[in-house]
Parts: structure tokens; C-alpha cells; sequence
């Protein structure tokens, strides 16, 4: 198969994840519970991989960085750990229903929130979300780049905004993690969602949240921490305040490993060979007339390595299942779970096909998905 659906997972995992993730499931014990040499050694190896976390992300300190189960489940702590009746929200319309269902359910209790319609001009999309705040607003959200489209919003200039009017921003940097430059502190971002599992090359299960200002969120959900267990109070210091039960040991061995992986690797060289190999099949796309192309052309610095794009009157779905079936390529069509990027570019009735590279993706299996498309 070839696989071109990484901006819902990556795939293949680096040989080093896979022997961590292996040699984890298989030999420790429970971190942080118990008084033993072998609890005491895995919670040595969790912190290990929040301190990394935190040196990468800026987070301010280890302690900052939280486990979740996903991004979501880092959109939910914030989103419900912050706000209630009467608050108000700014959202981009590049945003993921990881963020939009959490809003539309807090909607029924009273939260509201504005959707700014973004632009390719940086200046308008500042503008506009200066326009969209209110006296009662409590938060800002945007995503960093769009898991559809592959737009990288402004988020440090809006986050400079948002401290000027001392608006709160949560950062969702599902596909932008691993890849671009993300300093929480120097960029003024209170909260960073993120996978462990795209990106970042850590296993499925996974996902951490920065938590700059965690005194701004109460919890969601409430349980043995390890710490101060006399008190039947969830203990209201990071990062036990957000990490209740038994933490998923073998996962965040793995992401650990993945967070070396792209040290190493350096999110700059990962954003170089994905950006050229969306660029290349942009060209590529662009000399088939039956194809629509809705973006500009992908820049360095300002896309990440997601293209999408249909192919005559087909639907998208047809496409994707043609690839797979006639070609063994993956790639992901359909609305990505983002209705409002997708209502952007006017593609809510056919959905569009999405083509996301990693690190390990080659241009020859960018240039049989382009054969393959020619052929249809
Ligand atoms: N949010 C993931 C995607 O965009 C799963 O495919």
C-alpha cells in the first residue's frame, strides 16, 4: 500500500518507536502509585518525556505538559475547563469539530461563540479576529495549520493580540506539531492541544496538552493522582490536576521515542520534505485540467504537507475508494471532520481528497498517485 494518510496518523512509525512501544508493553509497572523500584522507574521514564515535551514546546515546564488521550480529549480539558454560562468564544473557520462539538454542546448551556472567516492575507485575518472579540469574550481558539487545506494561520500574531486584550488562546496544533516551530512561551500561547500520533511519531492513544495557565482551567475529570491521597480534592497543581487512573505507560514510552525521532530529525527538515513533496504534486495536479485545485500554491513556511483537491464531477469518496482499491494508495476523503474548512471553499456537498505526506513518504509514491489520478 502506499499510504498517504498522515495527517490522520503517520505511518510507518520509526524503527525506534516500534522497539519502544514493544519493549513497554512488556515490562513495567504502574508509575507513580506504588513505592517499589519498578513503579519508581516508570514514572522516571514518563517524566523523562515530559521534560522532552517541554524543552520542545516551550511549555515554561515539564510539569506543564500533560497526557491525553488525544488531541481531543487536550481541546476538551480546555474548552470545559474554562468556560461556562454567558462566556464567549472566537474560533477560526478553519477549525476541527474537535473544537466546534465541544462549543456546540457548551451552546445548549450558554457559552456562545463567533466563527472569523480567515483569509490567505494574514492582515485580514488579524482584523478579523479583533472585530470578533466582545467584552464577554474568554478564550480564543485557532488551529495552526488547517487539517484540510494545509493552512498555516497566523497564530503568534493573533496571540499577541489576544495579550493585548488579555484574552486567553488556545493553540490546536494537531497537524502542525512535530512540524513547525511551536514555542509556547515565546509565543504567548496559554494552551497547546496536540497528537501524540501524527507529527510527533508516537503511537495511537496518545496526545499531550501545554498548559501555560492551568490555574485558568478546573477539571474534567477527577481520580487517583498517586498524590496527596488522604483528600478527596483532585489536587489542583499540574500535572496531576489533569492526569487522573492509570496513564497509557506503553504510549507515551513510544512517544517519547517519537519526540527523539524528530529532534533529531528537526521539525525544519520534516517541514522542507513534505512541503516539497505537496509542491510537487501541486505542479503535478495542475496540468491535469479535470483537476480542482483549491488553494495557492504551497509555500515553504506557510502550509503544511496537506493537499486537497477533486477531480472532475467526481465525489470525493469515489476517488479515494478508486485509489484504494484500483491502485492501493491511501489517502482520506470526504469532510475530514472539518465541516467549516470545508464550507470555506465551498466543498461541503462533494468533500475533497486529502493527500498527507510524512517524512517517509517518497516522490515516486507521489508520482503513482499522480499517475493514477491522470488515469481516471
Ligand atoms: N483529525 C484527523 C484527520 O484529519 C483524524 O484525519
Amino acid at each position: 500500500m502506499i499510504y498517504l494518510d498522515n495527517a490522520a496518523t503517520t505511518y510507518p512509525k520509526p524503527q525506534s518507536v516500534r522497539r519502544a512501544l514493544a519493549n513497554a508493553s512488556m515490562t513495567a509497572a504502574n508509575p507513580g502509585r506504588s513505592g517499589h523500584r519498578m513503579s519508581f522507574a516508570a514514572s522516571e521514564q514518563i517524566y523523562r518525556c515530559r521534560v522532552k515535551a517541554a524543552e520542545l514546546f516551550g511549555a515554561g515546564s515539564p510539569e506543564n505538559v500533560c497526557f491525553t488521550l488525544n488531541c481531543t480529549y487536550a481541546a476538551n480539558a480546555v474548552i470545559k475547563g474554562m468556560l461556562s454560562s454567558g462566556d464567549h468564544v472566537v474560533i477560526s473557520d478553519m477549525e476541527h469539530n474537535a473544537v466546534v462539538r465541544p462549543l456546540h454542546a457548551l451552546s445548549k448551556q450558554g457559552v456562545s461563540y463567533t466563527v472569523v472567516t480567515t483569509s490567505e492575507d494574514d492582515e485580514k485575518t488579524l482584523s478579523a479576529f479583533r472585530d470578533a472579540l466582545r467584552t464577554n469574550t474568554k478564550l480564543v481558539i485557532c488551529t495552526h495549520v488547517s487539517n484540510v487545506w494545509g493552512i498555516k494561520l497566523p497564530v503568534e500574531r493573533i496571540a499577541a493580540m489576544c495579550s493585548q486584550y488579555g484574552i486567553p488562546i488556545m493553540i490546536d496544533a494537531a497537524q502542525s506539531a512535530g512540524v513547525f516551530k511551536i514555542n509556547a512561551q515565546e509565543s504567548g500561547f496559554d494552551f497547546v492541544c496536540m497528537p501524540g500520533h501524527k507529527g510527533l511519531y508516537g503511537p495511537m492513544g496518545t496526545g499531550l496538552l501545554i498548559a501555560r495557565r492551568p490555574e485558568l482551567l478546573s477539571t474534567t475529570i477527577e481520580g487517583g493522582t498517586g498524590s496527596a491521597s488522604l483528600s478527596p480534592e483532585q489536587p489542583d497543581f499540574p500535572p496531576d490536576k489533569f492526569e487522573s487512573g492509570t496513564p497509557n505507560y506503553p504510549g507515551i514510552i513510544g512517544l517519547s521515542s517519537g519526540l527523539d525521532f524528530v529532534k533529531s530529525t528537526t521539525p525544519a527538515r520534516i517541514l522542507a520534505h513534505e512541503a516539497q513533496l505537496t509542491s510537487m504534486l501541486y505542479d503535478r495536479l495542475a496540468k491535469n485540467s479535470r483537476v480542482t485545485l483549491y488553494t495557492p500554491r504551497p509555500e515553504k513556511g506557510r502550509s503544511g504537507g496537506v493537499l486537497s483537491f477533486n477531480v472532475g464531477s467526481y465525489n470525493s469518496e469515489k476517488v479515494a475508494a478508486y485509489l484504494n482499491e484500483k491502485h492501493g494508495i491511501a489517502v482520506r476523503a470526504g469532510l475530514h471532520c472539518a465541516p467549516l474548512a470545508h464550507k470555506h471553499f465551498g466543498t461541503l456537498e462533494t468533500g475533497a481528497v486529502r493527500v498527507s505526506p510524512s517524512y517517509f513518504t517518497t516522490q515516486n509514491e507521489i508520482l503513482s498517485l499522480a499517475r493514477a489520478i491522470d488515469r481516471m
